[in-house]
This record gives C-alpha cells, structure tokens and sequence, in this order.
C-alpha cells in the first residue's frame, strides 16, 4: 500500500516530535492511569476502512458504512423504523439521536441489550468496535483524515477488496442473498455480471451499497481495476 508522502510527512514529523515532547512530560507528571484515553500510536490514517486504529477516523468512509450496513436497516435504525428513537443513517442523524457512550454501550453490550441483536447479522468484530470506538473518542467528528490512500495500481482482494465488502455490504449480505462473505462467492456473484453493476450503479440492478451513497471514486476505482485485471484470488 502506497502512503500519500510530502505534507502528511511534514505532518508526521511534527506530530512525532510534539508525541515525544508531551511523552516526556507525561513520563515526568503522571502516573499511568489504566483508564486514560490511548495515545494515538500510527499518525496518518491509512483510510482503508480495514479497522486498524490510526490517529482519526473518517466517519462518512469507516463508520457510517458499518451502520448503514449493520443498524440502519428497516425495522431497525432506519429513517422510517428508527428503534428507541435512534436513527443511524446519516452523520447529522447520528449526532442528533445517539450518544457516543450509548453507541459503545449498544455494540459491546455494556449493560444493555447487544445491537446488532441475536436475530440479525452477527455483532460487529473486535476491529470494528474498536474503529467506532476510536472514533467516539476523537470527539465523534465529521470531514476528518478522509484522504483514500489505497493504491490503486496494486489491488489485492485480500488487502483491499475484502475489507471494502466488509465495511461495506456484508452487515446485509451476511445473511441477506447473494452472500458475499467470502472470495468463492464474491466470484460467483461477478461471473453473474450483477455485482459490477451493482457497484457502479448501471445495468437495471439494485444500486448498492442499499441505503447507502456509493462507494467513494476511489474505492470504486480499486474494485474495478481488480475486476478489470481478472478478479484474482491474491
Ligand atoms: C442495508 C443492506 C444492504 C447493504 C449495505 C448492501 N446490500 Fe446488496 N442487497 C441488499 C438487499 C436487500 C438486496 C436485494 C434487493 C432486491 O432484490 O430488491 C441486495 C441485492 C444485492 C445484489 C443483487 C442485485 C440484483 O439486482 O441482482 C448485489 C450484487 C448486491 N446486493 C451487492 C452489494 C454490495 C457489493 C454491497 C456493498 C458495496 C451491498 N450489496 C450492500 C441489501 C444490502
């Protein structure tokens, strides 16, 4: 994966030196309290939506597709259903009826019921919280560290197109037909010609992600070179 260099690294550069100062003087003022917030490790998102934790999250890219796929479904957390008043299909929705604490309460099934609940798509993995939770962290903001920075020239399925799927889609296409959960599958469904066009919006398929905007140029450039290139199993 390629890293978008010149200004972040002048970024970087300074991050990491305002990292050791505020270090020293933690080293020298606190004691470790276990509860404390954890310093951001990794400065420069590598925005793949893939869960590693990274120094901000980019809301509209990594967290709003796992709500949309995994809450906001009919029934659910939708517009129209919107369960204990919770309506989780846009920034400005989320802001307005969840609070960060009762979205990581909900998800990690802190003292209240698990969401998504036992009869929908499995819960959300490690990684996936740990995303939301970092993002909560951060303040809950929209807008930041949004920079895609996969290589387009070098997409792998592993590397770049299964962590688009599960960001993505597989909240519904878990359970929901076609099952995309896995390379055999995403395959069948591609021989089909249904899930190119479904992805791109064309061909009189249902436009997915459902509910969702489409996936962002790049991430859409990324699966149509792989397509393009064969579909390989890499
Ligand atoms: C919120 C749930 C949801 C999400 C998220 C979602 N899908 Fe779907 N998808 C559905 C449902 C429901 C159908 C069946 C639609 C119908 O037949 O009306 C479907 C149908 C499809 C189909 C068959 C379309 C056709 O007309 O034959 C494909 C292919 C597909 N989805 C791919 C994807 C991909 C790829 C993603 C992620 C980029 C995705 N979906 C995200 C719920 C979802």
């Amino acid at each position: 994966m390629k890293i978008k260099i010149v200004n972040g690294m002048k970024r970087n550069l300074k991050t990491v030196l305002v990292l050791i100062g505020l270090g020293i003087i933690f080293l020298v003022t606190c004691k470790h309290n276990p509860n404390d917030i954890p310093t951001p490790i990794s400065p420069g998102g590598n925005g793949n939506g893939n869960g590693n934790v990274k120094d901000s999250v980019c809301f509209a890219e990594e967290v709003l597709p796992l709500l949309i796929s995994n809450c906001a479904k009919a029934g659910c957390h939708d517009a129209t259903s919107h369960q204990e008043g919770v309506n989780l299909t846009s920034y400005g929705n989320v802001m307005a009826t969840i609070s960060g604490s009762n979205l990581i309460n909900s998800i990690t099934g802190n003292g209240q019921d698990i969401m998504p609940p036992a009869n929908s798509p499995p819960p959300l993995t490690g990684a996936q919280i740990s995303l939301i939770q970092t993002w909560v962290n951060q303040g809950m903001q929209n807008g930041i560290d949004c920079q895609c920075n996969i290589d387009t020239n070098n997409v792998t399925f592993n590397g770049v197109i299964l962590p688009i799927f599960q960001t993505n889609c597989l909240g519904c296409h878990n359970t929901t037909l076609p099952i995309l959960t896995n390379y055999s599958f995403i395959k069948y469904q591609l021989d089909t010609g249904r899930l190119y066009n479904a992805m791109n919006h064309i061909g009189g398929v249902v436009p997915m992600p459902l509910n969702g905007p489409q996936l962002s140029v790049c991430r859409l450039t990324a699966f149509n070179k792989w397509v393009n290139a064969g579909a390989p199993n890499n």
